[in-house]
């Protein structure tokens, strides 16, 4: 019998983005299986943003293919709705709104009852450890409460595949720790899927199952797993860092 599942949940082949004459995405494949956390890590010019657009269906690709959930993100718009949210550096919270409110927008926008999106906004901003805040307007909050609210409002309509664009290299090394610390025990433990962009090594080292290193034109220079005890051991540890600033190009802060 053939498996009409998707073996991946999202998967790019031979992707290829120009802006005008600028390539920008070259010939990229990669693959993302269900409840996997990759990292997509490079300097800031690499291609990752425009690979996230692409994930997205924010833009499409020249050439190739992307797929997630078998569906094409730039096309297949209604059948995605709600699989895939996003969360980004800046943590784009409205103003007028408390961090609850800002929260149950995601769900209301996607059509759920008022009461269900107020029940589980107040659920995932303690899952997200978000403490006290609820009622508070944005400028109430640091940084870190912030992409706090930010990950909890992506987390709360219980999508597919979680997207992040840089939510944890704004902030100070401490805070940022810390927050993925709890975000990668909430994804693990809701078995959502998850794909983020960063420039910082340790984000990755901190968080991801897989990582790919992409060099600009967004081209896969390195990709390798981190598991667990590669984590708990200082020096393996260090011989995956040294491998991927070696692939970048130096260290993560420059
Ligand atoms: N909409 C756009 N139009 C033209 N050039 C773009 C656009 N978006 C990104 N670029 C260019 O593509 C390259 C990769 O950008 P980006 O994907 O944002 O990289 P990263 O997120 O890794 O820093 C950069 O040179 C950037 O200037
Ligand atoms: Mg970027």
């Amino acid at each position: 019998m053939t498996n009409l599942q998707p073996t991946y949940l999202l998967e790019l082949e031979h992707v290829t983005k120009r802006f005008g004459e600028h390539l920008v995405v070259d010939d990229l494949s990669m693959q993302v299986a269900n409840g996997e956390i990759v990292a997509l890590l490079g300097r800031t010019g690499a291609g990752k943003s425009t690979v996230m657009s692409l994930l997205m269906g924010a833009i499409s690709c020249d050439s190739g293919s992307v797929r997630v959930a078998g569906f094409d993100p730039s096309r297949d718009h209604d059948t995605l709705r709600g699989k895939m949210a996003v969360s980004f550096q800046t943590d784009r919270l409205l103003p007028w709104r408390t961090a609850r409110e800002n929260v149950e927008l995601g769900m209301l926008i996607l059509k759920r009852p008022k009461k269900e999106a107020r029940a589980k906004a107040v659920e995932w901003l303690a899952r997200v450890k978000l403490v006290d805040a609820d009622d508070k307007y944005v400028h109430e909050l640091s940084g870190g409460m912030r992409q706090r609210v930010s990950l909890a409002r992506a987390l709360a309509v219980d999508p597919e595949l979680v997207l992040l664009d840089e939510s944890f290299s704004q902030l100070d090394h401490a805070t940022s720790k810390v927050l993925r610390r709890d975000f990668s025990q909430v994804v693990r433990e809701f078995r959502k899927t998850c794909v983020f962009v960063t420039h910082r090594i340790e984000d990755a080292m901190d968080i991801a199952d897989r990582v790919y290193v992409l060099v600009e034109p967004a081209k896969i220079c390195l990709e390798l797993k981190i598991t667990p005890e590669d984590r708990l051991d200082e020096s393996r540890k260090q011989v995956i860092y040294d491998q991927i600033a070696d692939a970048i190009g130096g260290n993560d802060e420059a």
